[in-house]
């Protein structure tokens, strides 16, 4: 049975590659607790320790704004922890999965990036996400590094969710407004000038494992061609501000919000963050779909599915 470690399984997407996962082999995913993956020591007695067929990197340094400050933390996670993993993966010519993100580039333009296209990130996540390519890149390993955008879950903390607890503290105090016969001038500001694609984490996980159904029973030589970049995310684009309109619109549809709050279209400049983020994070997905005969999902279609979840979850308590 092939044997899998997942590492950050307790991560928005790494509770989704546990799980998926499971249909191809016996995975293994150590917690926090049982393996820091800052301490390369203990991290380099693990991989000797356990013998596994495929590597899946999940663990990363996510809080854009603090990694601005939390540099060398986030080196840690970003660049090393990739660079170790490859160099374990290289050794025992087995694959590696690792994560990257749209933030690599600096967002100019108004096309899709393409795989090939140059990085230039623009703050130290972005710096420290691309150091970790190019550590899995030249360290020779079968790799497959996947570049998504915006990704989000129905737990945890996410832009999704905040926008939703936003709008229930929204709903109360208008209801308090009301009741003192004040005018309601809640109003929640949301970006409008960075564009991309919302990425339900539960989505790109399935899209992963179907992946690796496929590399995982080919013979080595011909799999060992489709090692590279690839980008991944949701079909379709919007901006932030588009995203909160449709969350807001369907959660309001679907009785899971009672009211919609007013929005506000606001410009990066306007809502100025420690990281500055690309305006252009969208990402040319056809080499993905071409390699593996993926179908992409559009973005409102995932947030529908999204919801749907929240809905259930709501009801039933699970
Ligand atoms: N979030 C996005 O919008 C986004 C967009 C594009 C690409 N990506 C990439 O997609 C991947 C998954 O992102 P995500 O949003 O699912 O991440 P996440 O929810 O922030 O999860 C990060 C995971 O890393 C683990 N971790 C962090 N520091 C650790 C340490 N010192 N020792 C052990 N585990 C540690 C966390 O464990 P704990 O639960 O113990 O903290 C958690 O399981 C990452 O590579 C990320 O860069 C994310």
């Amino acid at each position: 049975m092939t044997k899998i470690c997942v590492f950050g399984g307790s991560g928005q997407l790494g509770r989704s590659l546990v799980r998926d996962l499971a249909v191809l082999g016996d995975v293994t995913a150590p917690t926090r607790q049982q393996l820091d993956l800052t301490n390369i020591a203990q991290l380099q007695q693990w991989l000797q320790q356990h013998e596994f067929d495929l590597l899946v990197n999940a663990a990363a340094m996510t809080q854009v704004d603090v990694a601005q400050t939390a540099v060398e933390l986030t080196l840690q996670l970003n660049h090393q922890l990739p660079a170790i993993l490859a160099a374990h993966a290289k050794a025992k010519n087995i694959w590696l999965v690792h994560f990257s993100t749209d933030y690599v580039f600096d967002g100019s333009g108004d096309m899709p990036w393409r795989e090939t296209d140059d990085c230039q990130p623009l703050q130290q996540y972005g710096i420290s996400k691309r150091a970790g390519e190019l550590a899995i890149q030249t360290s020779g390993c079968l790799h497959l590094l996947i570049r998504t955008s915006w990704l989000y879950d129905s737990d945890g903390q996410n832009f999704l969710l905040t926008m939703l607890q936003l709008a229930q503290a929204n709903q109360a105090s208008l209801a308090i407004e009301r009741q003192s016969q004040q005018p309601a001038t809640a109003m929640i500001k949301v970006v409008a000038d960075q564009i991309g694609a919302p990425t339900f984490a539960p989505v790109l996980s399935a899209q992963v494992t179907q992946i690796l159904s496929q590399l995982l029973v080919m013979p080595l030589l011909a799999a060992s061609k489709l090692s590279g970049i690839y980008h991944l995310c949701a079909a379709g684009h919007c901006s932030w501000f588009q995203f909160t309109e449709a969350i807001f619109q369907k959660a309001f549809d679907k009785g899971i919000l009672l009211n919609q709050p007013a929005l506000r279209a606001v410009s990066s400049l306007e809502f100025a963050r420690p990281a500055p983020r690309p305006k252009n994070s969208r990402l040319d997905t056809r080499k993905v779909q071409t390699t593996f005969a993926l179908e992409l999902t559009h973005w409102q279609q995932q947030l529908d599915q999204c919801l749907e979840l929240l809905k259930f979850s709501a009801k039933t308590g699970k």
